[in-house]
């Protein structure tokens, strides 16, 4: 029997309908689209704005929208990961709620947490359950409502994030299709350079955090930006070498939207050529836990059964690596 490997079978997207452009934005700070467009690459972004409404509803509406898609009954999902780092609220699993939602009543369910990363490392172990033969149908969701932690008088991080969903679904594969390698790193040096000061542990809410504005994240954009181009671009480098792949090898590049000049140097790293850098920051920003479905999803007819996928982010933590994976299907 062939060995067993993870593939993507499914894919499911969300984003909501406000659109927060560079232009409003240079009405809340002083910024201008220009500035915007030549640092990031984001033109636009989307902002949950129903009040009550956190990152569950955007992964609830990601999960249907890949369901009903693909025809699926939620009753065989056997597990729901959502990645993300902006939970509805602490202790209480986002997931567990999502599953629930969605009617996926026989899976059990848990969030993961790694900044950016987030999904990346969800992809690792989501595939891992369908390698070990152990489960069969994991769903995996990146979801970010980045606008309910972000302080929207700082102009050096409120023009960079947005709010949106993506969902993958990972079942076995016999003929070779899916992950192949991963290659992640983490380091906590960057805990300082990318993070919320209050409202955990180490400093629970108090009047004197709110009035502190240290609820919002914190970016040390330069330093987080010279991290992210070198090490991004150094493990798309490695995973090609470990696995014997020539710039013609690889078919797509699918990186976290952070800033399209970090894509930019990884692809050079890469030697790729601009039509293989599949991008989408220019939409909607960085969605943190959410860029590499929606990717999937915006370019999903253009993927062939096949493809040689590399898949690269960088996050906060700091946290990073690539996967390469093996195009599964035809849409
Ligand atoms: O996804 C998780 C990981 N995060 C990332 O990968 C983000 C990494 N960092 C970045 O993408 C970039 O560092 C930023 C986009 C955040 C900033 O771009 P930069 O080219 O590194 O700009 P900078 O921070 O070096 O600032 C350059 C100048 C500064 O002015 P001075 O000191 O040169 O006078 C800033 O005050 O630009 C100023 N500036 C702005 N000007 C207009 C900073 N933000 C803005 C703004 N509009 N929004």
């Amino acid at each position: 029997m062939n060995k067993i490997s993870a593939a993507i079978t499914a894919v499911g997207a969300y984003v909501p309908e406000f659109v927060l452009t560079n232009q409003i934005l240079a009405t809340m700070v002083d910024t201008n689209d220009e500035w915007i467009t030549s640092r990031t690459g984001i033109k636009e972004r989307r902002i949950l704005k129903d009040p009550g409404k956190g990152s569950s509803f955007m992964a609830v509406k990601a999960a249907q929208d890949l369901l009903s898609k693909n025809n699926l009954d939620p009753k065989e999902i056997d597990l729901v990961i959502v990645a993300t780092a902006t939970p509805d609220m602490p202790v209480a699993s986002t997931a567990v709620y999502t599953a629930t939602q969605i009617g996926a009543t026989n899976a059990f369910a848990y969030d993961l947490v790694a900044a950016c990363s987030s999904f990346l490392y969800g992809m690792s172990t989501a595939a891992s359950y369908i390698e070990s033969g152990r489960y069969k149908k994991v769903l995996l969701i990146g979801a970010d409502k980045m606008s309910s932690i972000i302080d929207y008088t700082d102009r050096t991080t409120c023009i960079i994030f947005g709010d949106g969903a993506g969902a993958v679904l990972f079942e076995p594969n016999q003929e070779g299709l899916g992950l192949q390698d991963e290659y992640l790193r983490s380091d906590g040096i960057g805990r300082e350079f990318l993070k919320i000061d209050a409202g955990g542990s180490i400093l629970p809410a108090s009047e004197e955090t709110v009035a502190n504005r240290q609820h919002y994240v914190f970016q040390d954009g330069r330093t987080v930006f010279k991290f992210a181009v070198s090490n991004m671009a150094d493990v798309s480098a490695k995973i090609m070498e470990r696995n014997e792949l020539s710039r013609d090898d690889v078919d797509y590049l699918i990186a976290h939207q952070a800033n399209k000049r970090i894509i930019d140097a990884t692809a050079k790293r890469m030697e790729l050529d601009e039509e293989k850098v599949l991008m989408n920051i220019h939409r909607y920003g960085n969605t943190t836990s959410a860029t590499l479905p929606l990717l999937m999803s915006d370019y999903e007819t253009k993927l062939k059964k096949g493809d040689n996928i590399v898949f690269a982010a960088f996050g906060g933590g700091f946290t990073w690596g690539s996967i390469y994976l093996k195009w599964a299907y035809n849409s």
